[in-house]
């Protein structure tokens, strides 16, 4: 993250340092995909999308809402003009009474019940991304850093160090037992920031799971917190998935854990929640803290002021989180279908024989494809992820670009696309683990040779079978040296 020293430089060094984290291969395939989009017609053989921690799947749900209630929804409609000015105009950085409300029920409702949110404990952020900077900002200076379990959602860096220039150090986790925290990793990872003379401010978690899809067993949630407490410092979490999980074990919030327990203390935990995930909508932008510690509450307010939810977005939110009975068939619908997805994702993968960590939530699954590295070191990773982007067109992200040291695992999502769509993806990672393409390709370099030689012209392919035979520099496998230098 150095950043060079000049004269001349006319940005800053914040704002040039690379924190942002855009150089990563997580972003890299975005890339891929936004150069040869795939689509059923216009461009079939592109790029899936299957780095995008999307859920798309019950839209329909909250259009059908709106068609309802049309003058909740908008301002900016006959039937809700009415409201127009007082809405317009509104900017206070508490937020609608209304929408805090509705966003402190939603989250018990996620929880089954199990815990009350207080409204006036909620503060809006724009998404969960500024409300990961706003609480690094509150809690840490410069320098100081947040232990984080590895696999970890890559743009923590960018949320939680690139402005504050706080830090986040690993916490060593492994497949071994399924990646989850122990409190020999937790104490390790402590005692190596000490060594270093690193100050740490915390821990931060994200339960469900991104990337791997689980959710956090109460154990565990209360090593961590007696972890926390001894060592005094914070514990944030992350429950931006909590509403995405499909089946069991049930969910388990941090809330319920300290809220049952007076043993730990309040003014060290703080929780993240979003709209994002859990309603599909993360173009409103709707993040929010949840802290505990009335000073953090406060600090994270004034904060707000520049990340503050619209107070359109707010009106819309507020009215239908009011609805108790759409919110609650939503979510058990949106769970059903995640589940139905899961499920058909996951059993595709396993007829050809690819095993994901078993996973309960989330809108991905951490795939595990260390059997088809070449090379079992993260170079090997990356070479066999360029295979699957540029030649199986799909992207995927690899386990590297989440921080995760042991090579061969990839983050693969499932909930931003239709069914079609999702058949489609399967079918070619069938052709490619089977070696179908490359038995094709094979067959057709030898028929391209004899075609060639009789001075035959070859006509262009039309279905991604076809294109993958004829395109020989989109055929290179994984064990093939011929790995394109970029992406
Ligand atoms: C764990 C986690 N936290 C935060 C975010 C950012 O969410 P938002 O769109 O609410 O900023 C994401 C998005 O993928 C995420 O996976």
């Amino acid at each position: 993250m150095g950043f060079e020293e000049s004269e001349e430089q006319l940005l800053s060094k914040v704002a040039t340092n690379g924190g942002h984290g855009e150089k990563s291969s997580y972003f890299d395939g975005w890339k891929a995909h936004d150069r040869d989009p795939y689509h059923p017609t216009e461009n079939p053989e592109g790029v899936i999308q299957m780095g995008l921690a999307e859920n798309r799947l019950s839209h329909d749900l909250m259009e059908k809402w709106i068609r309802k209630n049309p003058a909740a929804a908008s301002i900016c409609t006959e039937e809700g003009i009415s409201q127009f000015r007082a809405v317009a105009n509104f900017q206070d950085y508490h937020g609608l009474p209304l929408f805090r409300e509705g966003v402190a029920k939603l989250m018990e409702k996620v929880r089954g019940g199990r815990v009350k949110f207080d409204p006036d404990r909620i503060v809006m952020s724009g998404g969960a991304t500024g409300a990961q900077e706003t609480l690094a900002f509150c809690l840490a200076n410069p320098g100081d850093a947040f232990l984080i379990p590895v696999p970890y959602y890559p743009a923590f860096d960018r949320d939680f160090c690139w402005r504050t220039r706080a830090r986040l150090l690993p916490i060593h986790c492994h497949s071994s037992n399924n990646f989850n925290i122990t409190s020999s990793a937790l104490e390790a990872a402590y005692l190596n920031a000490q060594k270093s003379n690193i100050r740490v401010k915390g821990v931060l978690i994200t339960n469900p799971s991104n990337p791997l899809g689980t959710t956090m067993d109460e154990r565990t949630i209360r090593t961590l917190l007696s972890f926390t407490n001894n060592k005094r410092i914070h514990l944030i979490c992350d429950e931006i998935f909590s509403g995405t999980v499909f089946k069991p074990p049930h969910f388990i919030s941090l809330s319920e854990i300290v809220e049952s327990d007076p043993e730990f203390d309040r003014d060290l935990v703080h929780v993240v929640y979003s709209l994002s995930k859990d309603l599909g909508l993360p173009g409103f932008r709707v993040g929010v803290i949840y802290s505990y510690n009335d000073e953090v509450v406060a600090c994270a307010r004034k904060m707000s002021s520049f990340g503050l939810v619209s107070s359109q977005t707010q009106h819309l939110l507020g009215s239908m989180l009011a609805d108790e009975e759409f919110t609650s068939n939503y979510l058990a619908e949106n769970a059903r279908r995640l589940k139905e997805r899961h499920g058909v994702f996951t059993d595709g993968l396993r007829r050809v024989g690819i095993r994901c960590l078993e996973g309960n939530g989330g809108l991905f699954c951490w795939m595990d494809l260390r059997s088809l590295l070449k090379k079992a070191t993260l170079e090997g990773e990356l070479e066999l992820w360029r295979v699957i982007v540029n030649e199986v067109k799909l992207n995927v992200s690899p386990g590297s670009s989440f921080h995760c040291a042991e090579p061969g695992w990839f983050r693969v999502c499932f909930a931003n696309m239709d069914d079609e769509t999702t058949e489609r993806a399967l079918r070619r990672i069938r052709l490619f683990v089977n070696g179908e393409i490359e038995e094709v390709e094979e067959k057709k370099a030898k028929k391209k040779k004899n075609r060639l030689a009789e001075g035959l012209r070859l006509s262009l392919p039309r279905r991604f079978e076809e294109e993958m035979v004829m395109t020989p520099r989109l055929m290179t496998s994984p064990h093939s040296p011929l790995v394109p230098a970029t992406i």
